[in-house]
């Protein structure tokens, strides 16, 4: 009898085809609705990018949402909205996009709602899930994104492998597409046979696990999202929307690295963070790698009132703004790994006078940044987080660097990954909190880059790849050439630069000395720690120290000038409200020359370049520590050519020459 009423509600579905193209044209997203199933391709210039990929989602207890769909009604808008940042690499963004939205409805069963919503720019496009209030049901539990994201399998890639120990602390390794069986992490940067480069990760990254990606049964890249210790991706409730999926595409890999769609696709921010400073600063930390310092109570224990008073006496007389303590407090003792579990952010170790230390900072114009360890304990440490952020801002500490090392976190009583839904939970919660205390965050250990920065400025930088702590062996110079163009590209790092002591035995360095004045260019970070003991900054190299002192943190313009990933890599960038210029560059373990065209980014008149460079000598294995520091008077009619030792780079800095 109700035959009819069951017809209007399972009618077929009816095949749909939209498109839409980025402002300049060239880069065109295609949406296909067929046989009620959804799919997408994309291109550029009329060559293929991403291949008939397919969208759903999968819940548990119903139907993968994914079939029997019909496009509700469409509707498609131009924003061009550039906006300027509280602090990073440029002070102004272009933010230009054309966005289709697509209703669309299931044709049977619960006939559930969803929108996808597609952003497409003229390097990249992005799109997300977004799920209305419904009245069929209110909580899901995701138990698949099905995202397609079906490059040519031919194509290369540069890969960290996903659900490791070390989080996102590997070294990368170029492979083929045809080789990511196992889940890897993003921005999963690629090399398209056609030359192209696209590098596919996520942005506003908010409780849900975040997404890595492996090869399908269809040999498509697919989206594996982090699961929880149950099994489920997520449990969500309406309304609700995935993170942005994103596809960042460049004609070069060097274009790779002005890409800003992730940030574009996050929130501005909803309150005032012009409190928020960027920071360079000194650490007691490197004493403790090589052996001099240790983090436990004893006698060679760093984070002491007096290592603090000579540290802090050492900011002042190099003019760098800040100081990080670890080990400070109680829990190092013994298998530290273990006792995170019962560890106080309040309470200091017997010679460490945190209050006496933190006054002797102010009076002498040094920023503290904290430290909290928590092993990825993080039950223990929500326990405290009010009270321990407390006690740093009642002894005005504005800076704390969180540490969450191990290789799970305990969370709710159960062992999760760093990157599930529980964990970006817990990174989220702290953040929030921290802005809330006006203090500043560089976390170790972190959920992955998404742009939230953006919203929350006072998220200041992570340090979540491999970094200089892994010198001494597991450390290549090819590493420092493949992150702008991959991690780099999920935000800012706290690579721990400026090591001068590149011989030392506890803690060998890949690198020339004139490298390690490069990576304060070429990787950005809103803080950032000249790693290395005072002494090797005032008694050993003073000279090259000159270039850290005069370097910034925070940026009016970048101007990414020449790279190949993993073999070189050279970036300008403007300080910010300054008129100074700054030139980092570096390479793998093979030399480089390079021809800088200083018309790329100099404006008019005469310039000072002082020149950190290495000689025809340096080479990180047997002459690290050979330099050549020089002056040049230079205007953008000239170019620079610059020789990279092998593990080598450079460094120059372009002041205005005084009348
Ligand atoms: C491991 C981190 O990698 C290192 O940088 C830090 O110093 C120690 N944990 C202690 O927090």
């Amino acid at each position: 009898m109700f035959k009819w009423l069951e017809r209007l509600f399972n009618r077929p579905t009816v095949d749909a085809e939209k498109k839409i193209f980025s402002p300049d044209g060239r880069v065109r997203l295609f949406l296909t609705l067929r046989a009620g199933h959804l799919s997408y391709t994309v291109s550029k210039d009329g060559r293929e990018l991403v291949k008939k990929s397919s969208l759903g989602i999968a819940i548990s207890s119903m139907q993968p949402l994914s079939d029997h769909l019909s496009v509700v009604r469409s509707v498609e808008r131009e924003v061009n909205e550039p906006w300027e940042t509280v602090w990073g690499e440029d002070r102004l963004v272009a933010n230009h996009y054309r966005e289709l939205t697509v209703y669309l409805a299931e044709t049977v069963g619960l006939k559930r709602l969803f929108t996808m919503r597609f952003r497409v720019f003229d390097d990249g496009v992005a799109f997300r899930y977004e799920l209305p209030p419904q009245p069929s049901f209110s909580r899901l539990e995701i138990t698949d994104e099905l995202t397609e994201f079906n490059v040519d399998v031919n194509a290369v890639a540069w890969k960290i492998p996903a659900y490791q120990p070390d989080r996102y602390e590997y070294n990368y390794e170029k492979t083929p597409i045809y080789e990511l069986t196992e889940s890897v992490h993003t921005p999963l940067t690629i090399r398209l046979p056609n030359k192209y480069y696209l590098s596919i990760h996520e942005a506003a990254l908010y409780d849900y696990g975040e997404m890595t990606l492996k090869l399908d049964e269809w040999k498509a890249l697919r989206s594996d999202i982090t699961p929880l210790s149950d099994g489920v991706r997520a449990r969500v409730e309406l309304p609700w929307q995935t993170p942005w999926r994103v596809i960042m595409v460049a004609d070069r890999a060097v274009d790779l690295v002005k890409n800003r769609i992730t940030l574009n696709l996050n929130d501005p921010p909803r309150e005032d963070f012009s409190w928020v400073k960027p920071l360079k600063f000194l650490g007691i930390w490197w004493a403790m790698f090589v052996g001099e310092w240790t983090w436990a109570a004893g006698e060679r224990h760093g984070a002491t009132t007096e290592h603090a008073f000579e540290y802090i006496d050492a900011c002042r007389r190099l003019g760098v703004p800040g100081l990080l303590m670890e080990g400070w407090n109680n829990g190092w003792d013994g298998d530290w790994l273990k006792n995170g579990k019962y560890t106080l952010f309040t309470q200091p170790m017997p010679d460490c006078d945190m209050s006496k230390v933190a006054t002797y900072a102010a009076q002498n114009g040094v920023e503290l940044v904290g430290h909290h360890e928590t092993v990825g304990f993080v039950d223990n440490y929500e326990s405290q987080l009010e009270t321990a952020y407390n006690y740093y801002a009642s002894l005005g500490i504005k800076y704390i660097k969180p540490g969450y090392a191990g290789s799970m976190m305990m969370i709710q009583g159960s062992r999760e990954f760093h990157h599930s839904q529980l964990g970006v939970r817990h990174y989220q919660k702290a953040l929030e909190l921290a802005a809330k205390y006006h203090i500043c965050l560089d976390v170790h250990e972190p959920i992955k880059g998404t742009g939230i920065e953006r919203t929350f400025p006072n998220l200041l930088t992570r340090e979540g790849a491999r970094g200089q702590e892994y010198e001494g062996g597991a450390l290549s110079p090819s590493h420092a050439c493949i992150l702008p163009f991959t991690r780099l590209l999920a935000g800012g790092m706290d690579y721990t630069p400026g090591i001068f002591d590149l011989t030392n035995g506890t803690k060998r360095i890949s690198s020339t000395l004139a490298r390690q004045l490069a990576l304060f260019v070429t990787i950005p970070s809103g803080m950032l720690m000249a790693a290395d003991r005072p002494r090797f900054y005032e008694k050993v190299r003073p000279d090259a120290f000159k270039f850290i002192h005069d370097v910034p943190v925070n940026w009016e313009k970048t101007v990414p000038l020449l790279g190949s990933i993993g073999e070189y890599y050279v970036v300008a960038r403007q300080g910010r409200g300054t008129d100074e210029w700054f030139v980092g560059g570096v390479t793998d373990e093979t030399s480089h020359k390079i021809r800088l065209e200083l018309k790329n980014f100099l404006p008019d008149g005469e310039f000072v370049a002082e020149i950190y460079r290495d000689s025809e000598l340096s080479h990180y294995r047997d002459n690290p520590l050979d330099i050549i520091i020089e002056q040049k008077v230079l205007t953008k009619g000239d170019v620079l050519d610059l020789w990279l030792a092998p593990g080598g780079g450079f460094a120059v800095r372009f002041s205005r020459k005084k009348l």
